[in-house]
């Protein structure tokens, strides 16, 4: 990595801005997924035993400049505490007077939170000089920065991007590092034996990077609704299937522009389907979907095909559902995928969100050689060839 990190500079006795990915999923209040705030941990402690006054913000949910309660992230402090066996200082502000004080009063090694960074509308404004002048106060208490928020850093926003304008030096955290170096062997894979399984509803999130992907891999195999924009692209019949016209677009462009590499590219051969009238579903091959069906999953076939790929990959990086993976039966596609994940002896790498709850609830997480903390940085990482916003905004090294 060609970017310095916390080991490069000194932050003994300096106020650290972190920011940090604490956006976890909540129910009513609670928080059912930890990790983010784990993966935050050996750079938060790194920092603590050199003596810095760590200040972390952060953002939670997508409250668009307002103040909602719901998204908070005094939970995330609280969770914080006790995987610390530590205090950690909640503030319910992430500028200003408040912000001063809890840091005057910190000693070396404490620990801060701010709350929400998207409180405020400067966090994520289009209005450059707003965005700045916000990230200008949130660097005001500190003096340098770190971004450990590897699932953010595809946002050119004022806690992630802005605040580099302001502090210096500014490096990554050991968790960044970490996502980084090993996503970059996915992007140095030889084509032969890289396989890319792509799943999930949009095609239209995912066009840059089937364009960056196709021409690298053997295999690109796609599933979730994603594949029904393609099987409609090409005048088959998807009945009632979920696809959107902008998804059938995005499908049509990358047949119309990748035709030298659509070889590499493989679709479900059958698919599992459900009659939205009478609730029957049945397996029918892929051009057996008929008006009044939604297609909800692949079907057996698929399953087995592209396990087989999946299980002989020398490298594998697997993002998004191979079907309606919320509602069982319609989990079993990505299941296998998963399942075959945790077979293959090749290098394994899962990029965020939903296929990373699908590792997680069959206890293979053990078995990948990466499990991604971000889905969406992940994907833009591939797609953008290695460069994220807020990594390129760190300093490089010498
Ligand atoms: C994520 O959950 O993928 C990251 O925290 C980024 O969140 P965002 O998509 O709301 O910017």
């Amino acid at each position: 990595m060609n970017k310095k990190t916390i080991r490069d500079v000194d932050a003994s006795g300096r106020r650290v801005l972190v920011r940090v990915d604490f956006n976890v999923p909540m129910e009513d209040g609670a928080i059912t997924d930890d990790t983010r705030i784990r993966a935050a941990l050996p750079t938060i402690n790194y920092l603590r035993e050199q003596g810095a006054v760590v200040i972390l913000c952060a953002h939670l949910g997508r409250p668009k400049g307002n103040r909602v309660p719901e998204e908070s992230l005094q939970p995330t402090a609280d969770r914080l505490a006790e995987l610390m066996e530590s205090p950690v200082a909640f503030v319910d502000d992430c500028i200003g007077e408040l912000v001063a004080q809890a840091v005057a009063a910190a000693s070396p090694g404490d620990v801060i939170l701010l709350e929400n960074t998207r409180f405020y509308p400067g966090e994520e404004s289009n209005d450059k000089a707003e965005m700045l002048a916000f990230a200008e106060q949130l660097a005001a208490p500190a003096q340098m920065y770190v971004n450990d928020a590897f699932g953010a850093s595809h946002r050119k926003h004022a806690s992630t991007y802005g605040v580099t304008k302001y502090l210096s030096p500014c490096v990554a955290g050991l968790l960044v590092e970490e996502e980084l170096t090993k996503l970059q062997r996915v992007l140095d894979a030889d084509r032969q034996g890289f396989v890319a399984v792509l799943g999930g509803a949009k095609v239209s999130d995912k066009i840059g990077v089937i364009e960056q992907l196709l021409p690298r891999v053997e295999r690109l195999l796609i599933g979730g609704a994603m594949a029904w924009a393609f099987f409609k692209a090409q005048g088959m019949e998807i009945g009632e299937s979920l696809c959107s016209e902008e998804n059938v677009a995005g499908a049509r462009g990358i047949l119309d522009t990748m035709s030298d590499y659509l070889g590499n590219m493989a679709l479900p051969l059958d698919v599992h389907m459900k009659n939205l009238e009478s609730g029957a579903t049945k397996y029918v091959p892929a051009d057996g979907i008929e008006p009044g069906w939604d297609a909800l999953d692949i079907g057996p076939e698929t399953r087995a095909h592209y396990a087989t790929i999946v299980k002989q990959a020398q490298t594998v990086f697997w993002n998004g559902p191979m079907g309606y993976f919320e509602e069982p039966p319609f989990d079993e596609g990505t299941l296998a995928v998963a399942r075959a994940m945790g077979d293959c002896s090749g290098y394994n790498v899962v990029g965020g969100g939903d296929s990373v709850a699908a590792i997680t609830q069959m206890g293979l997480a053990e078995q990948m050689d990466h499990v991604s903390t971000g889905g969406g940085a992940s994907l833009e990482f591939i797609e953008n060839n290695g460069s994220l916003p807020a990594v390129e905004a760190l300093d490089s090294k010498e």
